[in-house]
C-alpha cells in the first residue's frame, strides 16, 4: 500500500537523519508543550537555547503556573510573539485549576486550553501521547502539496481540508509523533520553500510534483502583503539616572516595556513642544542619536532615537514609570527597543 510505503520510507529516513533537539526523546508532556509553543513561528535553531533556559527556570507545569507574568516574559525576551508566553502561563494555570495539573491526551481536550490551537493540539497529542492525528504546520502543508501535486491555495478552506485529510491518512498507528516530526524535518531541511533538494528526499520516487516538474512553484500561496511602515520618535527620557518607561497594554507586545514613543517623525525643533503636550515634560536637553528599524510580520517600525534630560526630581507621568537604573534590565523589553537600550547602556550623554 502506497500510504504505508510513504510512512515507512519517511520513518526510515527519520531514524537516520532526525535533527537533535533538547525536547526530543523526552516523555514529559509539559516539556513538549513548551517546545511546541516556542516552535510556532520560530526556527528550531533559535528555540534550542531558549527552551533549555526556560525549562531550567520553570521545570514543572506548576512552577510556570505560579510564576509572575513579568518573569515569564523576561525568559521569552527576544523570541517574539509574546502572547505565546502569556497564554502558556495562563494555560498552565488553567491546567492546574481545571485538569488536576495534568495535560489531557486528546486533541479536543487540549484545544480547550488557552494558547493551544488546532495544530498544537495535534502535535502535542501525537508526540506526547501517541495519538494517531496529523500535525499540519507550514512545513507539512508544503510537503503534502508537493507529494500530491496540489494546485489549490492552501489558505482556502477546501484545499486546507484536503491537505488535512491526506496528511491524516499517512500517519501510522505505531509512531504517530515520530511520523509528524519526520514530516516537519523533511519540510525544514529538504522539501524547503523555493528550491527543494529532491535528490536527497526519501519520498522522491512517489512525489507527484517532482514527476510533473512543479515542486518549486508549490504550495500555491497568495502573494503576501508588504508590511506597513510606521515612523516613530522614540525618546529616552532620563532624570537623575532613572528612565521613563511604559508597560504596553496594546495587543501587540502586551506586557513588554518600551521607551516613550510618538508616532511620526517630528523635526528636532518641534519635538520639545510635542513632549510638553504629551507628557508634561520640559527637557533641559534633547539630542538626536540615530535611527533604528525593526521588522515585524505585519509592520516595520522606523524609529528616530532621541535622548533627553529632565531636571531631577522628575514629575510623575500618568501611565508611565520612572524606573531606577538597577531595575531596568530585570524588565522584559522587545527586540525593537534594542538600539534604544544600547544608547542607554553606553552611558548616554557622552
Ligand atoms: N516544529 C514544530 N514542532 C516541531 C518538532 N517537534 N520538530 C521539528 N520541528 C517542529
Amino acid at each position: 500500500m502506497r500510504k504505508k510505503e510513504i510512512s515507512e520510507d519517511l520513518l526510515r529516513w527519520y531514524d537516520e537523519n532526525a535533527r537533535e533537539m533538547p525536547w526530543r526523546g523526552i516523555s514529559d508532556p509539559y516539556g513538549i508543550w513548551v517546545s511546541e509553543i516556542m516552535l510556532q513561528q520560530t526556527r528550531v535553531d533559535t528555540v534550542r537555547d531558549y527552551y533549555v533556559r526556560f525549562m531550567s527556570r520553570f521545570p514543572t507545569l506548576r512552577s510556570l503556573a505560579e510564576a509572575p507574568e513579568e518573569d515569564v516574559l523576561k525568559m521569552w525576551e527576544g523570541l517574539g510573539y509574546y502572547s505565546r508566553a502569556r497564554n502558556l502561563r495562563a494555560g498552565a494555570q488553567q491546567v492546574m485549576a481545571e485538569f488536576d495539573g495534568s495535560l489531557p491526551r486528546k486533541p479536543e481536550e487540549l484545544r480547550k486550553i488557552k494558547g493551544i490551537g488546532p495544530y498544537t493540539s495535534c502535535s502535542m497529542a501525537s508526540i506526547a501521547f501517541g495519538e494517531r492525528v496529523p500535525a499540519v504546520d507550514g512545513n507539512v502543508i508544503r510537503v503534502i502539496s508537493r507529494l500530491y501535486n496540489m494546485q489549490g491555495d492552501p489558505t482556502e478552506p477546501n484545499t486546507r481540508r484536503e491537505i488535512e485529510v491526506l496528511a491524516g491518512d499517512l500517519v501510522p498507528a505505531d509512531r504517530p509523533g515520530d511520523h509528524n516530526q519526520a514530516m516537519m524535518d523533511l519540510g525544514a531541511t529538504i522539501c524547503v520553500p523555493g528550491t527543494p533538494d529532491c535528490g536527497a528526499c526519501p519520498l522522491r520516487e512517489m512525489c507527484e510534483a517532482r514527476k510533473a516538474g512543479t515542486a518549486e512553484q508549490l504550495p500555491n500561496l497568495p502573494q503576501a502583503k508588504p508590511p506597513k511602515e510606521i515612523p516613530w520618535d522614540v525618546v529616552i527620557l532620563l532624570s537623575g539616572g532613572s528612565v521613563l518607561l511604559r508597560c504596553r497594554e496594546e495587543k501587540m507586545l502586551q506586557g513588554l516595556w518600551c521607551f516613550p514613543m510618538l508616532e511620526g517623525h517630528e523635526s528636532p525643533e518641534n519635538l520639545p513642544g510635542k513632549l510638553r503636550r504629551k507628557f508634561g515634560l520640559d527637557p533641559q536637553s534633547l539630542t538626536f542619536r540615530g535611527e533604528a528599524k525593526h521588522v515585524f510580520t505585519h509592520q516595520v517600525w522606523r524609529m528616530n532615537l532621541y535622548l533627553a534630560e529632565i531636571p531631577f526630581p522628575p514629575p510623575p507621568v500618568p501611565g508611565y514609570r520612572w524606573v531606577p537604573p538597577e531595575e531596568i534590565l530585570s524588565l522584559p523589553f522587545p527586540v525593537a527597543m534594542k538600539a534604544a537600550l544600547k544608547l542607554l547602556e553606553r552611558g548616554t550623554f557622552d
